[in-house]
């Protein structure tokens, strides 16, 4: 596992993109236009910057550290940035962080089978696509994994690992000793669409925006009560804004339609926000509002 794929440098891709780079991994860095990646660049470079300024400081955050003696430029270096998928012809692994839309994922995979090396494992990192799912849309699914990672990425020491029908133990491990290489932690869960986080998360975020929506209680004040009297780290909303909110309307979908289950019927609010360009942290608005990028 020299060399890995990253496809998608969105939210999610950056922060794999990165942490592989942290952790002395070659990776080839796919998405869909030039300015996409000079931002994923930029990022990443921000990123590094900022981690060797904390120092220990963020080592205790759970792993985002530089490796001792390296630059932050010697770390960028090892990330190669392009819209050309014949740059995966060599890879060992891909992780896949594109927009969670089936028909996207469904084209990006069958444009993976066809130019990744035969024993390349593909690991899915999606929020609630089935992995059966995905697999079928290859001629490997022996070897596609989901590996659900969590945001930031670098600084989250847990990942939930989905069994799909045909995944192979064979691919569990390769996907067990890459978590290993970057000091990581991971679950193995069988495949159902949202696994165990998403299936609770999502309709916990989409019940809070319910409740802002019937003005039951601010925003705030939403995040404050589950803070306060649970002691999350972070309420539902605040959580939705890191996620991205269209992230969670693409999910919440993608529940709905896999179970065809009423209780995931996404929030109209949610709908609103999201068709006017409120999709949170990224876009530095949602339910709060973020420094512009
Ligand atoms: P995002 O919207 O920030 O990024 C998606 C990226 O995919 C964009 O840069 C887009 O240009 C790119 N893309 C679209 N089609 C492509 C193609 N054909 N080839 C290459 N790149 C393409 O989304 P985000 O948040 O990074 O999510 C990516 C995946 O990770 C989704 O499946 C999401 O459900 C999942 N996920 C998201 C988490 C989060 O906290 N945001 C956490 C865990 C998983």
């Amino acid at each position: 596992m020299e060399k890995i794929g990253v496809i998608g440098a969105g939210v999610m891709g950056v922060g794999v993109a990165q942490d592989l780079a942290q952790h002395g991994r070659q990776v080839v860095l796919v998405d869909l236009d030039d300015e996409t990646l000079a931002k994923a660049r930029r990022e990443i470079r921000a990123n590094l910057r900022l981690q060797g300024l904390l120092g220990r400081q963020a080592q205790g955050a759970g792993g985002g550290h530089l490796p001792p003696g390296e630059s932050s430029a010697a770390v960028l270096a090892r990330v190669a940035c392009t819209t050309a998928y014949d740059g995966l012809a060599e890879v060992d692994f891909v992780i896949e962080n594109v927009v969670e839309k089936w028909p996207v994922k469904e084209q990006v995979y069958r444009r993976l089978d066809a130019v990744c090396p035969p024993a390349c494992v593909f690991a899915a990192n999606t929020s609630a696509i089935s992995i059966t799912r995905i697999g079928a849309a290859t001629r490997r699914p022996d070897r596609v994994v989901g590996m659900h990672f969590m945001n930031p990425v670098p600084l989250k020491p847990m990942v939930e690992v989905i069994r799909g029908f045909h995944t192979s133990e064979e691919t569990l491990a390769t996907a067990r000793q890459l978590l290993a290489l970057l000091g990581k932690e991971g679950i193995v869960v069988n495949d159902m669409p949202g696994f165990v986080t998403n299936r609770v998360l999502m309709l916990t975020i989409n019940e809070a925006i319910f409740l802002v929506q019937d003005q039951v209680a601010p925003h705030d004040d939403v995040d404050r009560l589950f803070r306060g009297c649970f002691g999350h780290k972070m309420g539902p909303l605040e959580t939705g804004d890191l996620i991205g909110l269209d992230t969670i309307l693409f999910s919440l979908e993608v529940l709905y339609e896999s179970y065809n289950d009423d209780k995931y019927r996404p929030c109209p609010l949610l709908r609103k926000m999201v068709d006017a360009g409120l999709h949170g942290r990224k876009t530095g608005r949602g339910f709060y509002t973020y420094d512009a990028d």
